[in-house]
């Protein structure tokens, strides 16, 4: 392995192109070391990090408690399998629903697992407690969804590139227009098939799209009408990314089911879980539903550090800080820059739309600037550019990447 120590970013990108399968379409950059809210390349050029791994570096890169409890429990006991207990796993389930407030928590590894884990609690909860007729449960979900990339999730997924292809689709599924109440209370009228409502508070992937002030609770207060499920996907939103614990806390709701993942590690480890009380949880029963790594000791380990660091560094308020300062500064620059048309999100979870059609390269080309000047994004959606740096920022290195970006976007426009 020697040989592979000292890439360059040619031969390292090289390399991806020739021998991995082409499921992404990077920056091209190539990095090989982290630490806290920086990464750095291969030829040793510094950048701010405003992706976080799709919000799952919440915590700072290689954060020493969250890698610490990683490598002590390495050394200690890494996998059983649920063949067996393990002393690690009941203390994060403890720990994890005390934070949360749920009764019950499911482990897995991935957020994909986790909303699939969410649909099966959903269906089965249908079945065995609502007494929907077998095999005609029905999911609402909202249009421009990111769920993840398994083929039931892409089955209700309206994005050409994710589902081209793939079908047969699973089924059991009804889309309505997001941040649309009365969508929502039609496709749950007259259906007493209707098992759940699964939504993301914030629409992350289809461009950081932040529903009306109210939309979560009276979406919440109708499912309680109906009889329905309510079930909040946070797998990008949680964990303190959007100024709280979790982005329905900012309107006081607490879902039937809660799906975690990303930050849940500090992305240091694949860990996902799905949390809900006594009453759906228990349609879940031995052999049912399960996955070898999920709740192993490391995994458990890690979420315990990677929470606690959360709380002990007060990281959902330095997210809700930062964030206003960050939009208050792009919206002072907005109206002197006919680039981009607005900034919107919550918490550290923001966007900006770039003033072009949705199939231009520009959002794309001022990420590559911006890499250039040493800060690190990637457009979502077409023309949209995410901006979620890891939430261990402060204010100093705030206001430096606030400048990074407007300076990018002044050259830009010239
Ligand atoms: C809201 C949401 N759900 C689920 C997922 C899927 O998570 P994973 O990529 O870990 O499978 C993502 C990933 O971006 C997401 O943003």
């Amino acid at each position: 392995m020697a040989v592979l120590e000292h890439l360059t970013s040619r031969q390292a990108i090289d390399l991806e192109n020739r021998y991995g399968a082409h499921n992404y379409h990077p920056l091209p950059v190539v990095l090989s070391r982290g630490e806290g809210v920086y990464v750095w390349d291969v030829e040793g050029k510094k950048y701010y990090d405003f992706l976080s791994a799709y919000s799952a570096v919440n915590q700072g890169h290689c954060h020493p408690k969250i890698v610490g409890a990683m490598i002590d429990q390495a050394r200690t006991l890494t996998l059983t399998s649920r063949a067996f207990y393990n002393d690690m796993l009941g203390q994060y389930e403890q720990y994890a629903t005390s934070t949360f407030g749920f009764d019950k928590l499911l482990p897995m590894n991935t957020g994909a697992e986790a909303v699939e884990t969410a649909l099966k609690i959903c269906r089965r909860w249908a079945y065995q407690k609502k007494g929907i007729p077998e095999n005609k449960a029905q999911v609402i979900v909202c249009e421009n969804n990111f769920h993840g990339r398994t083929t039931t999730i892409i089955s209700f997924s309206n994005d050409p590139v994710a589902r081209e292809d793939y079908g047969p689709y699973t089924e059991g599924f009804i889309k309505i227009e997001y941040d649309n109440l009365i969508a929502l209370e039609k496709a749950l009228q007259n259906n007493p098939n209707v098992a759940g409502f699964l939504v993301e508070p914030i629409q992350g992937e289809a461009g950081v799209y932040v529903p009306s002030e109210g939309y979560l609770s009276e979406a919440k207060a109708l499912c309680e009408k109906y009889n329905v499920l309510f079930v909040a996907d946070e797998v990008q939103t949680g964990i303190a990314r959007t100024g709280r614990m979790l982005a329905v806390n900012h309107e006081n709701v607490k879902p039937d089911i809660l799906i975690l993942g990303k930050a849940l590690s500090g992305g240091v480890y694949p860990v996902s879980a799905v949390l809900a009380d006594d009453g759906i949880m228990e349609v879940i029963t031995p052999g049912s539903h399960g996955s070898t790594f999920g709740g192993n000791p490391v995994a458990a380990a890690v979420a315990i550090a990677a929470l606690e660091v959360i709380k002990d560094e007060q990281l959902a308020e330095n997210a809700m800080e930062l964030g206003e300062v960050f939009r208050e500064e792009l919206d002072k620059f907005i109206p002197t820059c006919d680039l981009v048309t607005k900034v919107r999100g919550k918490g550290l979870l923001n966007a900006i739309v770039i003033n072009d059609s949705e199939d231009s390269s520009t959002a794309w080309d001022v990420c590559m600037a911006l890499k250039e000047n040493g800060l690190l994004a990637k457009p979502t959606h077409g023309n949209i550019i995410r901006f979620a740096p890891p939430l261990v920022m402060n204010h100093e290195q705030l206001m430096d990447c606030v400048g990074i970006i407007i300076k990018t976007l002044q050259d830009f426009s010239k």
